[in-house]
């Protein structure tokens, strides 16, 4: 017979993830494609006046972004890069063939996000922070301009980037997920070249998890390093959408406006878009 105490872990058990897969844990845990699809709408609608059709999704990784970008319209078109070719396979197989007819709008090129310039697309992404990986200026300069090269004469390049004091302190955060607990880890982090270690973990609830999911060696941009980078690969518009704050929670309320002073806080996520 179950005691009580067994019977409470069991169900505690029972409520873990309802997957374990890594990929589809990390979607879940950081990305919100359809808040970003819906945001670059608004941005290219408001600088443009009209609807962006086609998006680049570089650092596409599993393509969530670029699958949910070609169910929201009947005629839009993405492309995603990504140098590795198991994620992109993974991108297949998970998100891609799900979206039946719609799946011929995707094209995933398995390349560097500095080689890649045609088709000139609407919207570039570059978001969860990935163009970290470049770590001085020329190299990130480099990567703005194959940027700006593959923009049509409209287009916009979407990137985000965090900060605040918290960014610089080694420190574990923990976010509670349906199933699991989502961990972001910050290690070490070189005043004097900004670089640090960032780990991703998931610990389950009612047990097990997987440490060091995933592993990223970075350097912690400024704003107005990332704006200095931009201008100089030749963009003449940068611009900062920082969210706002719900006066009941006090927390962020997922609306980003345009902005070019701001209170600085402990941590921010902001996006900076370039045209
Ligand atoms: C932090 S993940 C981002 C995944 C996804 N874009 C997102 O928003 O969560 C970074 C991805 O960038 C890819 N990557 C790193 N350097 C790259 C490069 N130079 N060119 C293309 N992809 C690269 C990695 O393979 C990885 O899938």
């Amino acid at each position: 017979m179950q005691t009580a105490k067994k019977r409470g872990k069991n169900q505690e058990r029972r409520t873990g993830p309802e997957t374990r897969d890594l990929h589809r844990l990390y979607e879940m845990a950081v990305q919100s494609p359809d808040v970003n699809a819906d945001f670059f709408d608004r941005v290219y609608r408001s600088i443009n006046d009209k609807t962006p059709k086609t998006l680049k999704e570089d650092f596409c990784g599993t393509a969530l972004l670029s699958a949910e970008w070609v169910r929201k319209r009947k005629d839009n078109i993405a492309i995603g890069v990504d140098l590795d070719g198991p994620t992109l396979q993974w991108a297949r197989e998970h998100n891609i063939a799900p979206l039946g007819e719609d799946a011929s709008r995707v094209q995933l090129v398995e390349d560097d996000v500095r080689k890649v310039t045609k088709p000139k697309v609407d919207v570039i992404a570059a978001l969860n922070f990935s163009y970290f990986i470049f770590k001085q200026p020329d190299a990130l300069t480099e990567y703005y301009k194959t940027v700006r090269s593959s923009l049509n004469k409209d287009g916009i390049f979407v990137m985000d980037i965090f900060g605040g004091w918290e960014a610089q302190m080694d420190l574990v955060d923990k976010t509670k997920n349906e199933g699991f607990t989502y961990e972001w880890e910050q290690k070490g982090i070189n005043p004097i070249t900004n670089e640090g270690i960032f780990h991703i973990h998931f610990k389950f609830h009612g047990g097990g998890g997987i440490k060091k999911a995933f592993t990223y060696d970075w350097r912690l941009w400024s704003i107005p390093e990332v704006q200095q980078c931009l201008e100089a690969a030749g963009f003449k518009t940068v611009d900062v959408y920082w969210e706002g704050i719900d006066s009941d929670t006090d927390e962020g309320n997922g609306v980003f406006r345009k902005v070019t002073k701001v209170e600085n806080c402990p941590g921010w996520h902001t996006f900076i878009v370039a045209y």
